[in-house]
């Protein structure tokens, strides 16, 4: 183990987003060219308001992004389209023709931000995800319950028995991409499961645990959903994403807020992690002593699983502390992005 821990450089084939929030309108200008310095390709959340479900709406949506594109450069959107209890099953034959949309995104109702339009019982989509299991088209899942009465900390392990379990056991062939884990439990049931089943990992989860958000005064910018859990879990999540089991991978669930909607009475969930994604990736991997994991976690277990290409260009870190800004813009709005004004320790001197 490990000549890592010397390291000052690392080099990394290019990596891509499997879970990321966009947005529309003039904050795609942020949003994008922020992405789009490090990553090749991101999987483009369609929680807009209103959503995006049908083929038709994901396609003007994909021609906004990509006008947001900093010229020449070819980072690439691929586009999701949001499931609905009313979502017909031919929308995925037209959904895998588009050859753009390359997964379908299971909000149940209420779960989080602009998810009013989700799936109410998971029953009623059944025709839907048979469907996607013929074609070979990916569910992704917010993996949380929404009754009031189960506590927060508790709802993507109750996910899990009550939805998940059965989800699996009734669509044994379906891709399924549990998002943004959060727990022992995640972790273990998606590596008990077969290779069609994964999960993403966001920096925030790699990086704090519920102290960061609650002790010492309540810190709005690390509040997202799912909410921050206890620091065994933490160590769960860090020891799934540097395993070698290949069903773990990067997934930054970088949501952007402006400052005034999570410094709030009733305060907006999501963390912006753009402006900093794969430095921040390299900080917790380095912390774990995995440094030499972060290749396949951020650029290779990804593509595996969707059926896609590896990207060809490289990426180059290197061990050089650097402090965070305090604010960045988001549209016309000041943003505090996630772990503002703290120090990380490795930043990106090639492949911009
Ligand atoms: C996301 C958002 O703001 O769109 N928020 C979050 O806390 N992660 C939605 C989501 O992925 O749950
Ligand atoms: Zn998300």
């Amino acid at each position: 183990m490990s000549t890592t821990l010397t390291l000052d450089t690392l080099t990394i084939t290019q990596p891509d987003d499997w879970h990321l929030h966009l947005r529309d309108g003039p904050a795609l200008h942020h949003t994008v060219s922020d992405v789009a310095r490090h990553f090749a390709r991101a999987i483009v959340m369609p929680n807009l308001a209103p959503p995006v479900i049908t083929t038709a709406q994901a396609a003007d949506y994909r021609e906004r992004i990509l006008a947001a594109r900093p010229k020449g450069n070819d980072w690439q959107p691929l586009m999701v389209l949001y499931l609905t209890d009313n979502t017909p099953a031919d929308e995925i034959d037209r959904a895998i023709n588009s050859g753009f949309i390359h997964a379908i995104k299971y909000y149940p109702a209420g779960a989080t931000t602009n998810s009013d339009s989700g799936v109410t019982d998971i029953k009623k989509v059944y025709p839907v995800l048979e469907r996607m299991q013929k074609c070979g088209l990916p569910l992704l899942l917010h993996g949380e319950v929404t009754d009031a009465h189960i506590d927060i900390f508790d709802r993507e392990a109750v996910f899990i028995e009550r939805t998940l379990n059965p989800l699996c056991v009734q669509f044994p062939g379906l891709k399924i991409v549990l998002e943004h884990i959060t727990t022992a439990q995640s972790a273990q049931f998606v590596a008990s499961g077969g290779e069609n089943l994964a999960a993403t990992i966001t920096p925030q989860h790699l990086l704090y645990n519920r102290n960061d958000l609650l002790a010492g005064g309540i810190r709005p910018h690390n509040y997202c959903l799912p909410i921050l859990k206890r620091s065994s879990h933490q160590q769960a999540l860090i020891e799934a994403a540097t395993s070698d089991s290949g069903q773990f991978f990067l997934g930054t669930d970088s949501a952007p807020h402006p400052q005034n909607k999570k410094e709030n009475a009733c305060g907006c969930a999501g963390c912006y992690s753009h402006h900093a994604a794969i430095e921040l990736y390299a900080e917790a991997f380095d912390r774990a002593g995995a440094l030499d994991k972060l290749d396949n976690f951020a650029s290779h277990f990804g593509p595996s699983f969707y059926g896609l290409p590896v990207n060809q260009k490289k990426l180059t870190l290197r061990r050089a502390p650097w402090q965070l800004p305090a604010t960045t813009q988001l549209g016309g709005d000041p943003m505090v992005p996630f772990y503002a004004s703290e120090t990380l320790q490795w930043a990106v001197v090639d492949g911009e």
